[in-house]
């Protein structure tokens, strides 16, 4: 399944928060959604989400996700929303016990996806006894759990530290490639952009518009921690995300 964001318009009263944005989110690939803070970034994946309707134009599902698939746009967020008194296991078999799934087949389920978040060993621990990293490996478990047809991440990565948060891309990275899965991953950082999408879309300061988008070709298996080519591509956005941030600071001295 893939989905066509067909001129999205966004309004909260009288402030327009985004303009005209279409943008194809292609199976199997990861679209990173970078932009000034306030932009639009969360509102536009709620809007994908449906947890927000927008006030103009509409988002297209083309296709069926895959027959196993529970929850087809399932989101993962910042600060992990484990529940502290389920075990790891706990908290993914809740979610596909909500679909009906019991026994055998949740076992089979939740077996796989912790042993391709690498937490078999980790299983009957509680959230207070893991570091934020693996907490957020929960988290991704979950979301795995249910075979979304996109996964929705807002700022994954953002509550943990810098060192966790190379790990994680790792893992991230070595997910992908073994299960290429579908996902729309806001961030404000470049460095974490460059190395996860296979497009990185630029919004502009509020109301959010595609000001540019960034196809890297380079497979993920191959990006690593300080490639050349990558800052090369983090320079660029970064000049757009700049003039975007001053021209919204310019504008706030002539309102
Ligand atoms: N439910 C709401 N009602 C009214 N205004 C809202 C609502 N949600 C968000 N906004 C406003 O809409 C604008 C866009 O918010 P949004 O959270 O989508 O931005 P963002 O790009 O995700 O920002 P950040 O980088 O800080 O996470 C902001 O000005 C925000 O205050
Ligand atoms: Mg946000």
């Amino acid at each position: 399944m893939k989905l066509h964001l067909n001129k999205i318009d966004h309004r909260y009263g009288d402030m327009a928060v985004l303009q005209g944005i279409d943008l194809e989110i292609p199976s199997g690939r990861i679209v990173c959604l970078v932009g000034p803070s306030g932009c639009g970034k969360s509102t536009l994946l709620r809007i994908i989400g449906g947890l927000e309707r927008p006030t103009g134009g509409e988002v297209l599902q083309m296709g069926e996700p895959s027959s196993d698939c529970l929850n087809p746009l399932t989101y993962i967020f910042q600060d992990f929303a484990l529940l502290p008194w389920r075990s790891v296991e706990g908290n993914i078999s809740l979610v596909i016990e909500d679909h009906g799934i019991r026994g055998a087949q949740a076992r089979a389920i939740i077996d796989d996806v912790l042993a391709r978040t690498k937490l078999t060993d980790f299983a009957k621990a509680l959230p207070k006894q893991l570091s934020g990293g693996m907490k957020q490996r929960v988290a991704i478990a979950r979301a795995l759990a249910v075979n979304p047809a996109v996964m929705l991440m807002d700022e994954p990565l953002s509550a943990l530290d810098s060192q966790t948060r190379e790990l994680l891309m790792d893992d991230l990275i070595a997910l992908w490639t073994r299960t290429p899965f579908t996902a729309v991953y806001v961030t404000h950082n470049l460095a974490e952009a460059v190395r996860l999408g296979h497009s990185i879309v630029v919004l502009s300061r509020r109301p959010g518009r595609i000001r540019e988008i960034v196809h890297l070709d380079k497979p993920l298996a191959e990006r690593s921690f300080g490639d050349a080519d990558l800052e090369a591509q983090q320079k660029h956005l970064w000049t757009l995300m700049r003039d975007e941030a001053r021209a919204a600071d310019a504008e706030l001295l002539d309102a």
